[in-house]
């Protein structure tokens, strides 16, 4: 846990990090894999190399990154002298780290520079658990600045491919290892724990789930006489109509996100559907009308298919009848599979790969099918729901 030595697995990999120290350490950026997403990297304690990570993604200066550390006295020399985390916060860290959690802490401004932050008086920090990483990050021996490695609202990469797909043409990218497939598949979990309430906001969910960081602060009761803390989930959510205007989140999740190059299309189906939705009309056509069509499966299949004759994705759990209609549509559908209902991490470890996938095989369109919004079905539908935008359409199934 305390991660201060390097772990090698072999000589290749060990010479490969250490390449890669040089470049960073020369103040250039790297793209490395973690757990989660491969990240784009650059020394978090300096602010000129930090600022090419903003360059080279094409990222809005007001988005601030996520410091990544492989130990504890990595994290103390980011903090204020003074400060001294809950009870709370020292669960989850034993807990979740390393792991796909990240935590607000506040900000020593003297020690990170104003680029990392953007201005915040917190600095969101996480301690990935890939062993390329930690080791990357040890042997460097200073944190690590690292945004996902992706394009600028593009879906964040999971496997090294993506990446070079990315960025590789940016000419600012001297080095990428490749450490295979993330095995989380979408971000960690952005939770801020400083309010004075003492509630755990998540900001973002990702890869640790809600239903766990509950059931790791149940841990917590009576000891050191501190409460469980409230946990708080906002989301806004379009199809709710819950617009919670101020509801917290990180500033990142105020940009389109996660955006194919093609369009993205999110499908409820009847079964599921809250019934809140309202207007099962025929307006819009998808696109940026607030008018969520409905239809029926086999007039939804003609209905895209009319007047085209390009082919479209179709992304869904194993035991939709869309994906097996689509399967059975060979010609006119490409069909990805999400994996079973019962197990939604395979959902969103899938889903950018699908998304990515679907794109590079040229789709007129991709469609994904909702999961469940519980455990990893959370954060899966978070991103989904930005990548469709308004693009809604419930199917009777
Ligand atoms: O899994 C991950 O977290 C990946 C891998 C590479 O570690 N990184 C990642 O970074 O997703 P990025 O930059 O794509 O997303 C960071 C998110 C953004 O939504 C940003 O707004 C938020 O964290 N964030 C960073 N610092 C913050 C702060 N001080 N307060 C609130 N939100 C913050
Ligand atoms: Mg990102």
């Amino acid at each position: 846990f305390s991660g201060d030595e390097p772990i090698y697995s072999d000589p290749e990999t060990e010479n490969a990090i250490k390449s890669a120290v040089q470049h960073l350490t020369e103040r250039r950026v790297v793209a490395f894999p973690t757990e989660t997403v491969y990240g784009l990297g650059a020394l978090a304690l300096d602010a000129s190399a930090a600022t090419k990570i903003f360059s080279t993604k094409g990222r809005p200066s007001d988005n601030p990154l996520i410091v990544h550390i492989s130990s504890l006295s990595m994290l103390d020399s980011l903090l204020p002298p003074s400060y001294t985390p809950s009870p709370a916060y020292k669960t989850l860290m034993r807990a979740f780290w390393p792991g796909p959690l990240t935590l607000l802490f506040p900000v020593d401004p003297s020690c990170v520079p104003p680029i990392i932050t953007a201005g915040h008086p917190t600095v969101a920090v996480r301690m990935p658990a890939h062993p390329v990483a930690r080791a990357l990050i040890a042997t460097l021996g200073t944190p690590l600045a690292a945004p996902s490695a992706n394009a600028s609202g593009k879906p964040s990469p999971t496997r090294a491919a993506h990446v070079l797909r990315d960025l590789g043409s940016t000419g600012r990218l001297p080095l990428l290892l490749d450490g295979g497939t993330c095995a989380v598949g979408l971000e960690s979990t952005v939770v801020d724990g400083l309010g004075e309430d003492g509630a755990l906001r998540v900001l973002r969910p990702g890869g640790v789930t809600v239903e766990a960081l509950v059931a790791a602060l149940g841990d917590l009761d009576g000891r050191d006489g501190s409460q469980r803390p409230r946990v708080l989930v906002h989301q806004r959510d379009f199809v709710l109509g819950n617009h919670e205007v101020n509801a917290p989140t990180t500033p990142g999740m105020k940009y389109r996100h996660y955006a194919p190059g093609v369009p993205v299309t999110l499908l409820y189906t009847t079964t599921t559907t809250p019934l809140e939705i309202n207007g099962d009309g025929d307006g819009g056509g998808g696109d940026g009308g607030s008018t969520i069509r409905r239809v029926e499966m086999d007039a939804f299949f003609r209905e895209v298919q009319r007047g085209t004759s390009g082919r479209f994705g179709l992304m869904a759990q194993d035991e939709s009848p869309l994906l097996s209609r689509a399967r059975r549509e060979e010609s006119r559908w490409v069909a990805f599979s999400l994996g079973g209902n019962a197990e939604p991490a395979r959902a969103a470890q899938r889903l950018f790969e699908g998304l990515l996938s679907l794109e590079e095989q040229c789709v007129e369109r991709i469609f994904v099918q909702e999961v469940a919004e519980e455990r990893e079905g959370l954060a899966f539908m978070n991103r989904i729901k930005k990548a469709a935008g308004t693009s809604l359409r419930i199917v009777d199934i």
